[in-house]
C-alpha cells in the first residue's frame, strides 16, 4: 500500500497519510509522495481545496523515528538534504493557492503538529492529543518551527517546544493551532462544512487573500498600504470581483458557486 493515498474528486484533493500501523509516522518516501502531490495540486487549475488526513487511529505521529535514527550513518550534507526535502514540502503546502484543511483524530505529535501548522483550517477530534515531543527524544522541532511558531506564537512555542508536554485539542484551539473541535464522529461533516464555505467563495479571491496574509503578516500597516490598496483595486475590477458583487446585487448565486 502506498504511504500516501490520493483521491481527487469534485475539485477536492484528499491526501491521506497511510501508514496506520506506524501511526502515520512519515519517512522520506512519504515526504516524496506528499511533495509530488502538492506539486501536482499547484498546477491543478480546477482544484478548490486540499484535505490532509491520516488513516487509522492517529492523524500523524511525526517523523519516523526508525528512519531518523538511521541518520547517524549519514554525512552532515546528507542529513541536511533530508531535512531540506521536508522543508521544501512544507513550504509548497504553505504557499498552495487553495485552502488546505487538516482533519485530526487521535494525535498529532512532532512533525504531525508541523503538518497541522501548514493547514489553513484545522479541525480536531475532541479527544485528540498534541505535543512537540522532540526534546524528549533529544532532538528538536527545527524544520517545522517557522510554521508552528507562526500559528501558536512565541509564548506557547517556548512552553511547548521546551517541555514536549502533551496538550488537549481544546488547548490547541486556544493557541490557534486548531480552529474547531468536534466529536470524532463529526469530523467528516465538519470538513464538509468548510468545503461548502470554500465552494461558495471566489477561488481567485481566496488565492489572493491567502497570499496577502503571508505578505502582510508582521508588517507595519503603513508599510503595506501600497500592497493592500493595489490588491483590492485589482480584485474589484477583475471578472471574479465583478461577478461576485453583481450576483449579490442581482440576488443570484455567483458563477463559481457549486
Ligand atoms: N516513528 C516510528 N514509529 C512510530 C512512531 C514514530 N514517530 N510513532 C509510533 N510508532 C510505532 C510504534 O513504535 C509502534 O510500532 P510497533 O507496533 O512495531 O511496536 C506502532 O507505531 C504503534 O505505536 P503505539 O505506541 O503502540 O500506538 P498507540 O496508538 O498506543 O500510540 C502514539 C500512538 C502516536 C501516541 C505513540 O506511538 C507515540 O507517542 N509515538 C511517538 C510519537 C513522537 O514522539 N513523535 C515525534 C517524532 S519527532
Amino acid at each position: 500500500m502506498p504511504s500516501i493515498l490520493s483521491d481527487r474528486r469534485d475539485s477536492i484533493l484528499r491526501l491521506t497519510l497511510n501508514r496506520p500501523a506506524l501511526r502515520n509516522a512519515f519517512d522520506e518516501d512519504a515526504i516524496a509522495r506528499l511533495t509530488a502531490a502538492v506539486v501536482a495540486a499547484a498546477e491543478d487549475a480546477d482544484l478548490r481545496a486540499v484535505v490532509l488526513a491520516g488513516a487509522g487511529p492517529v492523524f500523524c505521529a511525526g517523523a519516523d523515528l526508525a528512519w531518523m535514527s538511521k541518520a547517524v550513518a549519514y554525512t552532515q550534507g546528507e542529513n541536511r538534504s533530508d531535512a531540506e526535502d521536508l522543508a521544501r514540502m512544507l513550504e509548497r503546502f504553505d504557499t498552495l493557492r487553495v485552502p488546505v484543511i487538516g482533519r485530526i483524530q487521535g494525535a498529532a505529535l512532532g512533525g504531525g503538529v508541523g503538518l497541522a501548522s501548514i493547514c489553513d483550517i484545522v479541525i480536531a477530534a475532541d479527544d485528540a492529543t498534541f505535543a512537540l515531543t522532540e526534546v524528549k527524544l533529544g532532538i528538536l522541532p527545527a524544520v517545522i518551527a517557522p510554521y508552528v511558531v507562526r500559528k501558536i506564537g512565541v509564548s506557547a512555542a517556548r512552553e511547548l517546544f521546551l517541555t514536549g508536554a502533551r496538550f488537549t485539542a481544546q488547548r490547541a484551539r486556544e493557541i490557534g493551532l486548531v480552529h474547531e473541535v468536534v466529536p470524532e464522529s463529526d469530523l467528516d461533516a465538519a470538513v464538509d462544512r468548510r468545503i461548502a464555505d470554500i465552494r461558495s467563495a471566489g477561488p481567485g479571491a481566496i488565492a489572493v487573500a491567502k497570499a496577502l496574509i503571508r505578505e502582510i503578516a508582521g508588517a507595519n500597516p503603513k508599510d503595506v498600504i501600497g500592497l493592500t490598496t493595489g490588491t483590492i483595486a485589482a480584485q474589484r475590477v477583475s471578472a471574479e470581483g465583478q461577478e461576485g458583487m453583481t450576483a449579490f446585487l442581482q440576488k443570484r448565486k455567483p458563477g463559481w458557486s457549486a
